[in-house]
């Protein structure tokens, strides 16, 4: 009897063993996804699925699910910078364009302004931080006006002490799915144009129909880039502000970016990140509006399959880098 059960045992285990096995690597395989890309490139792109950074992290007392997820962003944009140094990168800290950052220097922080990216959000915080709290500065000007002229390197200061803070102070970036963002772009300064004269692609001088459509918006973009992207000052002015890619508009493979916040997590992450810098969380309102992907969804299913890869061309380096997919945007 003891004999016979050590041998169902003997055969057991093995077979045990093999099936744990079989089910991690299936298990692994199904949560990975691979895009073929036919057209333009043969290339099959790897991307791992966001899912798991889209989730909120479990908080603990000291926030360090918060630094992890965080360093988790950091290595992804590092290996890509390094694979795409060539094209992703100005070429070092002194010849950026430096044009979209905030300077809050009573905290040593650096904030890289993207608009349709939460700018309005980040310029209300940085500014409520600078005056104390006190709101004396709503009203002279758009928050993005006056964070331009007040968050600022402090002034006397030599070229050498700026680069000396650019390079010391904590660099903090915001992205979101750069086709999230293209849809937001259109809704707000296109699509407005349909119904009404005063829009801003009419102001613009934008070349677009009258009445523009998701398909003529995307249309113009394709006609207006030059692809591929690349990190020069030229690459930059072929953009409208609203549509140029993260890794062009915030410099990201020169400037060493310790904390790079998702509008997807943006409730989680900014709750964990401002009070850091003694700013007070207040703006609950983006994780709702911002997890929007099924109406971009429903805007790319206007657009034929040979448009949305000419787009993913366009923005291939930011999807890279921050870890999006097209995961819902091909038919
Ligand atoms: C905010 O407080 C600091 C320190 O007390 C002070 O130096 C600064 O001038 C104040 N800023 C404003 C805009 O009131
Ligand atoms: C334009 O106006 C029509 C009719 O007034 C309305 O049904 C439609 O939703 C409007 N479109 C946009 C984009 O505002
Ligand atoms: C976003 O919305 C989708 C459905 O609309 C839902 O399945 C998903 O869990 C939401 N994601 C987050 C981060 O809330």
């Amino acid at each position: 009897m003891r004999s016979r059960q050590l041998w169902n045992l003997k055969i057991f285990m093995p077979i045990l063993v093999a099936f744990c096995l079989i089910a991690h690597f299936v298990w692994y395989e199904m949560h990975r996804v691979e895009l073929h890309i036919p057209m333009h490139s043969k290339q099959i792109v790897d991307i791992e699925k966001t899912t798991i950074d889209a989730r909120p992290v479990q908080k603990s007392a000291g926030g360090v699910d918060h630094e992890i997820r965080f360093a988790e962003r950091r290595k992804r944009l590092q290996l890509g910078c390094d694979k795409h140094r060539n094209q992703a990168s100005f070429g070092g800290v002194q010849q950026m364009l430096n044009s979209r950052l905030l300077w809050l220097n009573r905290e040593n922080i650096i904030v890289c302004m993207t608009p349709k990216v939460g700018s309005t959000s980040w310029c209300n915080y940085l500014l409520g931080h600078y005056h104390n709290g006190s709101s004396t500065w709503e009203g002279i000007g758009s928050p993005q006006a006056v964070a331009r002229r007040l968050l600022a390197p402090q002034p006397g200061l030599t070229g050498e002490e700026k680069l000396q803070q650019l390079t010391s102070f904590t660099k903090i970036l915001t992205v979101r799915h750069p086709f999230g963002r293209l849809v937001s772009a259109y809704r707000n300064k296109a699509e407005p144009c349909i119904n009404r004269t005063g829009c801003y692609a009419r102001r613009n001088n934008l070349p677009l129909p009258s009445k523009p459509l998701f398909k003529d918006f995307a249309e113009y973009l394709i006609d207006t880039v030059k692809v591929p992207v690349l990190a020069d000052a030229a690459a930059y002015k072929s953009f409208d502000i609203h549509l140029s890619p993260f890794f062009l508009n915030c410099e990201v493979c020169d400037l060493n970016y310790e904390y790079i916040v998702k509008m997807e997590t943006w409730d989680d992450d900014l709750s964990y990140l401002l009070p850091k810098y003694h700013i007070k969380y207040v703006d609950k309102a983006y994780g709702a509006i911002l997890n929007s992907s099924d109406v971009s969804f429903q805007y790319f299913k206007t657009l034929p399959e040979s448009l949305v890869l000419k787009l993913y061309e366009i923005y291939k380096i930011d999807f890279e880098l921050f870890g999006y997919s097209l995961d819902g945007y091909l038919k």
